[in-house]
């Protein structure tokens, strides 16, 4: 499945890179791994982030899928003889999320990384809303995922998505954080955001 960035108006602004740039979505390809893996370990502090053998193997598993974020800029190469800017278009992977779909219509995001340079522009919100399609076309109902109990900026963009708080998991985590499930109704449409037990 490829999607397109729609009805956005601002675009992740990246070094070297003319002005904005805009993103699409695509399947994950084996070529991206390396990248996909660097940007986790950007993401995520040691003992949260994956090793190269965890990553692959989400990736890998049975029922899972994984999506692409890659930008539609034009990157700046310099100037020409005559004075003119030269551009040429380029790619860059600006995130990806891993989900997959268990038996029992049951979906897991298994993570969701976007670089810190192209965070707030609806990358993520782009990621999370095409993963949770696919999980609808393939009869999920539910959707769950885990994230630490201090990423404040996750629980604020899961809540923006309607996602609701099931549970805590104490020391979920390698380094002692905890965890906190949260899950979404994917069969109702325009849900209210429902965290207010995290405030
Ligand atoms: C969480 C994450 C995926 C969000 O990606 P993003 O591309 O910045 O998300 P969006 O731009 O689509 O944000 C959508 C909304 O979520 C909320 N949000 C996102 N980041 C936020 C932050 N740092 N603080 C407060 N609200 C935030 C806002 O409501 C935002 O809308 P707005 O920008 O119009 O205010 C990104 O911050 C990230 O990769 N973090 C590191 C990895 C991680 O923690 N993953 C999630 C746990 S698995």
């Amino acid at each position: 499945m490829a999607r397109s960035s729609e009805g956005r108006s601002r675009s992740p602004k990246l070094p070297g890179y003319n002005g904005g740039v805009g993103f699409t979505l695509r399947d994950f390809r084996r070529e991206d791994f390396d990248t996909l893996w660097r940007i986790d370990q950007e993401c995520f502090p040691a003992g949260i982030s994956y090793s190269q053998l965890e990553l692959a193997a989400y990736i890998r598993r049975w029922g899972s899928f994984t999506l692409v974020a890659e930008s539609t800029g034009r990157k700046v190469n310099g100037m020409s003889r005559d004075g003119r800017r030269e551009a040429e278009p380029s790619t860059v992977t600006l995130g990806f999320i891993v989900a997959e779909a268990g038996r029992r219509g049951t979906g897991h995001i298994i993570t969701i990384d976007v670089l810190p340079a192209a965070r707030r522009f609806g990358v993520g919100s782009k990621l999370l809303s095409a993963a949770e399609d696919r999980l609808r076309a393939i009869k999920c109902r539910r959707v769950f995922l885990e994230t630490a109990v201090d990423n404040q900026a996750a629980l604020a963009f899961y809540k923006k998505h309607g996602y609701s708080l099931t549970k805590t998991i104490p020391r979920y985590y390698s380094n002692g954080v905890d965890a906190v499930v949260l899950q979404k109704d994917l069969l109702s449409q325009g849900e209210p955001a429902k965290l207010h037990q995290l405030r």
